[in-house]
């Protein structure tokens, strides 16, 4: 197998460049070397072709995608950026980059595609009434907010809501320029496979960890806000009540979803329809609290604080049901949330932003 991964010098493609080559697989890269991503040189492995160019650059995409057979799509802007001037910068580099890359994809007849997408595509997480019934949750209050009242109610009865797993059948809410980027992206994969008759997997990452991990930027992710201000001797701030509950995944599960996905698209066995959009979570359900008290004990730094502070924008709870990738794929998560946090509580992490 001949993969291109877009983005293979960043945190998530690095590590699928690594399960890639040791499988004997066949590996290119094409990586901007975005300087504030990468303040040093990367560390990319010598035996995949590292090209550096910009996925929004026709000519280095189709330098990119000869021999290739699938392509795995990681590059992106990720994160919540600092404010709105960043939204043309997500745009360009997320959905002007993937045109571009299918449009070269389509010329060159490469015809699948693996794409990272996120949880995000969804909002809010998954909710159910007292009996069961998935309901969608209104905005939730400042008043409640205010008062400590940190689950969603029940729009129509005023009732708290209580989490369920988030199915990729959800309602999609993208709220922030990010998101937005992050579907357009799915979008333009599906109105690709229709077009062309080629075949595209959309995977929705949910909160990914390990080592690598960009250090403490505006678009690194809570577990490394909390490795972050451990390294300086902080306490972990959490916000609200710290109840929030998320699907940990650990970076060597999701490689693994990508090569699995890579495997399926190039057997042909994928859902009819040409694309299909999988969670990729940890079926263990966690809190951040949990998670900011278990990575102070492991590196012997001081408890985290709960601070009660909350944005209004922020996802209560969104934990993933990955059944569907389980079923159609056959892949399944490895790492334990213990062993991981463990690992994570000391592992390297990427870049010198402190
Ligand atoms: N990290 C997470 O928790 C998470 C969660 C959900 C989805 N994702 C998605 O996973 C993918 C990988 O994320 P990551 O955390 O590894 O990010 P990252 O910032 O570590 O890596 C992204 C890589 O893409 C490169 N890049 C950026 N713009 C480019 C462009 N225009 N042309 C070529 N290369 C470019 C960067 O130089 C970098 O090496 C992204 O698509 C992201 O949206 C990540």
């Amino acid at each position: 197998m001949r993969i291109l991964v877009t983005g293979g010098a960043g945190f998530i493609g690095g590590h699928i460049v690594e399960a890639a080559l040791a499988r004997g697989w066949e590996v290119r890269i094409l990586d901007s070397l975005d300087p504030g991503i990468h303040p040093g040189p990367p560390r990319t492995n010598q035996a995949a072709g590292l090209l550096v160019g910009d996925v929004c650059d026709a000519g280095a995409v189709a330098a990119a995608l000869a021999g290739i057979d699938v392509v795995v799509h990681q590059s992106a802007k990720v994160g919540l950026g600092v404010d709105f001037s960043d939204a043309p910068d997500y745009i360009r580099n997320n959905d002007l980059g993937t045109a571009v890359l299918l449009a070269g994809m389509a010329a060159a007849g490469t015809d699948r595609l693996v794409l990272a997408s996120s949880m995000v595509v969804y909002g809010e997480g998954a909710y159910t009434d007292p009996a069961g019934r998935l309901v969608r949750p209104g905005p939730r209050r400042v008043e409640d907010l205010q008062n400590g009242i940190f689950d969603p109610r029940d729009p129509a009865t005023g009732r708290i809501l209580l989490p369920a797993l988030v199915t990729e059948d959800a309602a999609l809410d993208p709220r922030n320029v990010y998101a937005a980027s992050k579907l357009a992206q799915e979008n333009l994969a599906s109105a690709w496979a229709r077009s062309t008759g080629g075949m595209a997997v959309a995977l929705r990452y949910h909160n990914v960890y390990g080592p690598g991990m960009p250090r403490n930027t505006p678009y690194a992710g809570v577990a490394s806000l909390f490795r972050s201000a451990l390294a300086r001797g902080e306490a972990p701030r959490v916000f609200e009540d710290g109840g929030q509950r998320r699907s940990f995944i650990h970076v060597a599960d999701v490689a693994q979803a990508n090569l699995r996905s890579a495997e399926a698209l190039s057997g042909g066995s994928l859902h009819p329809g040409g694309f299909r959009a999988y969670n990729v979570g940890a079926g263990e359900v966690h809190t951040i609290g949990h998670m900011a008290a278990v990575l102070s004990a492991q590196s012997g730094g001081p408890e985290p604080v709960v601070t009660g502070e909350f944005r209004l924008g922020d996802v209560r709870h969104i934990t993933a049901s990955s059944a569907r990738i389980q079923a159609e794929l056959g892949w399944a998560p490895r790492h334990s949330f213990d062993d991981g946090m463990r690992e994570f509580a000391t592992a390297p992490l990427r870049g010198a932003v402190d």
